[in-house]
């Protein structure tokens, strides 16, 4: 693998929608890294309590301990001087600045571990997400499944009673499968949306 150099940090990102596992893969390769006695620290955004407040928690039940964030820099701040490993979940809600963090921590020689949705609900880039999958050594794009076809999901529907958001409702909006599906680019549906073909020309 590229990724195993002997010396030297990187950044590494897992990115897909809601429900593809992206935490559940960011703790497989956490437990790894300990089995492999390399000194981990994972970090949340405060902004997501849904399952547990410090905990990195995937959908289907798994999670592992996680020290909260209120701003990117709070992880600079929270590092401890053996750690070797740091891995951020849902770093779409982290400010820019995490990408600097990132780069800094992966130029010191740190592995960096970086899971968020790669699009919001509209499908288009979430945060800081697009600069680090840019800056990264390796990506990884896990796919859900659409809950209306049955295809590799690609992208994340916001249902309000029922109906798919609007365009121009509020990015940021913690919640699970009571407002969230995974869908195909077929089946996702966003009212109000302009299409933008020729916006730049
Ligand atoms: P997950 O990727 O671990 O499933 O969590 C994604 C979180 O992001 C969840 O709390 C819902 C939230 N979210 C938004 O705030 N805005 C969005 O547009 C989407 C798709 C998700
Ligand atoms: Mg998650
Ligand atoms: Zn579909």
């Amino acid at each position: 693998m590229p990724y195993l150099q002997p010396k030297g940090g990187w950044i590494e990102l897992i990115c897909g929608s809601m429900f593809s596992g992206k935490t559940e893969e960011l703790i497989r390769r956490v437990r790894r890294a300990e089995i492999a006695r390399q000194r981990v620290q994972v970090f949340k955004p405060a902004i997501d309590n849904r399952y547990s407040v410090n905990h990195v928690a995937s959908h289907d039940g798994l999670h592992y301990e996680a020290e909260i964030v209120e701003k990117a820099a709070d992880i600079l701040a929270k590092l401890r001087p053996d750690t070797t490993v740091i891995a951020i979940d849902e770093a779409q809600f982290l400010d820019w600045t995490v990408a600097d963090v990132a780069r800094l921590l992966a130029d010191r020689g740190l592995r960096v571990i970086i899971t968020g949705l790669d699009l919001d609900f509209r499908g288009e880039p979430f945060g800081p997400m697009p600069l680090m999958m840019a800056e990264a050594e390796m990506v990884d794009k896990l796919h859900a499944i659409c809950v209306v076809c049955g295809a590799p999901a690609s992208r994340t529907q916001r249902l309000i009673n029922g109906q798919p958001a609007n365009y121009h409702d509020p990015v940021i909006m913690v919640g699970a499968n009571e407002v969230y599906e995974a869908r195909c680019r077929d089946c996702h549906k966003v009212p109000g949306r302009v299409e933008a073909l020729g916006r730049d020309a």
